[in-house]
């Protein structure tokens, strides 16, 4: 039997329990909100799909109460204010900061063996302040980004060259900011390097759009992307249940690794059974150092703003 706490039950939240409802990835999910019936209205509702898509995972929505997430395998926090048009993530630090901290504390509690993904924003920061707070093995929290920032990534190449998005392979690193650091030098379509296909000043343009791809969708709707990213963090959790050792981009403690210490930050990883069993260490040349280094720098000021809040 495995158990999934997805933790709000908004935009993010509520479209991932469909996802994982849908796809049958795991036995059982709950969802949980603070905001009265919500989490409960949106289970019912996905719940009463289950005769039409044919599938079996039992979905329940709570109110704030937490003994009915014991035992969950993974928990996954999407509870947090989004961002609205001319917002960055980081101006949501002071408000879910508390939010994340205070969720972490009582999920875990009551699953003092799950494994957390992270989603609500600034991503990097607050996949740090949930470590902070669960203190647990590093491997076992860490932040979903990289998913999402590839798909994009893969979704604009596949649009521009009129292929499948499937024969698509990149890779992305650093914080899931403007200053990420998308991979040309390690993009392929079906092992063909995307450097052969796409002239220089036009995969730019594409990068820069990847980079600013989150707000491209806040500027459209007013609010931030859920399809993308709900599904992203279900796919870290399917290859969590299933063991598939999985090779993702996704937001993990960094100890040493690319010379950087005490960071949460995107690098590939595998994805397995464990958590994170890899942290795997590519070989950058030096713009790519330096951009990563950036994107470093970049999301110490955040935390920096997160020490001055002294949650811990
Ligand atoms: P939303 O506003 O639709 O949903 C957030 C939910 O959290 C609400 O239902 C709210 O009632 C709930 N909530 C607030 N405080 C809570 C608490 N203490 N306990 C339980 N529930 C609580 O927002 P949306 O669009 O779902 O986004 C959620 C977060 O995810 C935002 O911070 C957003 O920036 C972030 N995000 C991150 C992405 C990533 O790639 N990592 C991608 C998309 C969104
Ligand atoms: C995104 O990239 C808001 O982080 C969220 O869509």
């Amino acid at each position: 039997m495995s158990k999934i706490t997805v933790i709000g039950a908004g935009n993010v939240g509520a479209t991932c329990v469909d996802v994982l409802a849908t796809r049958e990835i795991c036995n059982e999910v709950v969802v949980i909100d603070i905001k009265e019936n919500f989490a409960d209205g949106k289970a019912l509702d996905i719940w009463e799909t289950s005769p039409v898509f044919g599938s079996d995972t039992r979905v329940t929505g709570v109110t704030n109460d937490y003994t009915k997430t014991a035992d969950s395998d993974i928990v996954i926090i999407t509870s947090g204010i989004p961002r609205k048009p001319g917002m960055s993530r980081d101006d949501l630090i002071s408000t879910n900061a508390n939010i994340v901290k205070s969720v972490t504390g009582q999920a875990i509690k009551y699953s003092p063996n799950a494994i957390i993904i992270v989603v609500a924003n600034p991503l990097d920061v607050m996949t740090y302040t949930a470590y902070l707070t669960a203190k647990i093995d590093s491997r076992k929290v860490f932040g979903m980004a990289g998913i999402l920032d590839t798909a994009r990534f893969r979704s604009f190449l596949a649009l521009e060259l009129d292929i499948s998005p499937k024969d698509i392979q990149t890779l992305l690193m650093g914080g899931h900011g403007d200053t990420m650091v998308p991979l040309p030098r390690y993009t392929t379509v079906a092992g063909i390097p995307i450097t052969q296909l796409i002239k220089k000043e036009r995969l730019d343009e594409i990068i820069q759009r990847t980079k600013v791809g989150g707000g491209e969708i806040v500027k459209l709707l007013g609010t931030s992307a859920w399809y993308a990213p709900g599904a992203a963090v279900a796919q870290m959790a399917e290859a969590i249940l299933n063991d598939q050792k999985r090779i993702f981009p996704c937001c993990t403690l960094l100890k040493g690794e690319y010379g950087l210490e005490n960071i949460y930050l995107g690098v590939p990883v595998k994805l397995g059974k464990n958590g994170i069993e890899q942290i795997i260490e590519i070989e950058l040349n030096e713009e790519e150092k330096a951009d990563m280094n950036r994107s470093a720098e970049s999301v110490k000021g955040v935390m920096k703003v997160l020490d001055d809040m002294k949650l811990f």
